[in-house]
């Protein structure tokens, strides 16, 4: 699949102020700072379509675009970002649970890891909460320039390992960079080939 067109519709507070739910939707989410606002950029090849910072916590509504007239593609708040209040945390996590359970033309979340880092007790946490929900998701682990070929496949192992304590199987994941554009036409292909199969018509 091929995004001919991508643009920005609407930044929201809410789940009931989201768009109508009239179109596939894929979402990504993560840690604050794994690169999600810059996975969206490189997958529309626009530069600055989401508003990507140096500093954790940039992304702070669900921002929705809308992809090729057809599908929507969402940003959401990263989660786990120690400096906030926890209020106000609490109030995201909350806000953001919401959206996953109501939204009922989600497609597919994807959920981005820091290829470089140790598997995380809370992105463990919250695969498995999606698991319990039944929402369908996968894994991209971003940032794959930042290491060498070797060091990223034996992370990969370590990750594996650690899912399969918890999974039977490992879902289906993918390898990125914003930088380099590693797992474009894979992500891209994925979203075509979900939105292709469904029989739902809205
Ligand atoms: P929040 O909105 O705060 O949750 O962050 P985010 O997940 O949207 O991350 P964002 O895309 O804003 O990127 C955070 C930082 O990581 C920025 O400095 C990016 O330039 C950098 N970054 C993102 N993706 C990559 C990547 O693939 N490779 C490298 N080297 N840097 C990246
Ligand atoms: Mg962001």
């Amino acid at each position: 699949m091929e995004i001919n067109d991508a643009c920005f519709l609407i930044s929201s507070t809410d789940v009931k102020k989201c768009p109508k739910p009239d179109k596939p939707e894929f979402a990504f989410i993560g840690r604050s700072n794994v690169g999600k606002s810059s996975l969206i950029n490189m997958l529309t090849r626009k530069k600055s379509l989401a508003k990507i910072s140096g500093k954790p916590g940039k992304t702070r509504l669900i921002n929705h675009f809308l992809v090729n007239n057809e599908w929507y593609l969402v940003d959401l708040p990263g989660y786990g970002y120690a400096k906030i209040a926890l209020n106000e945390r609490l109030k995201w996590e909350r806000f953001i649970r919401e959206y996953i359970l109501k939204r009922r033309n989600l497609y597919n979340l994807f959920v981005l890891i820091d290829s470089r880092h140790e598997p995380q007790k809370n992105d463990l946490n919250f695969m498995e909460w999606l698991g319990i929900n039944q929402i369908p998701f996968s894994i991209v682990f971003t940032k794959s320039d930042k290491l060498k070929p070797e060091e990223l496949d034996q992370n990969l192992k370590l990750y594996e390992q650690q899912m399969l304590i918890r999974w039977e199987t490992m879902p289906v994941y993918f390898i990125s960079s914003s930088i380099t554009g590693a797992g474009r036409t894979e992500i891209l292909d994925y979203i075509g080939n979900i939105n292709s199969e469904s029989q739902v018509k809205f």
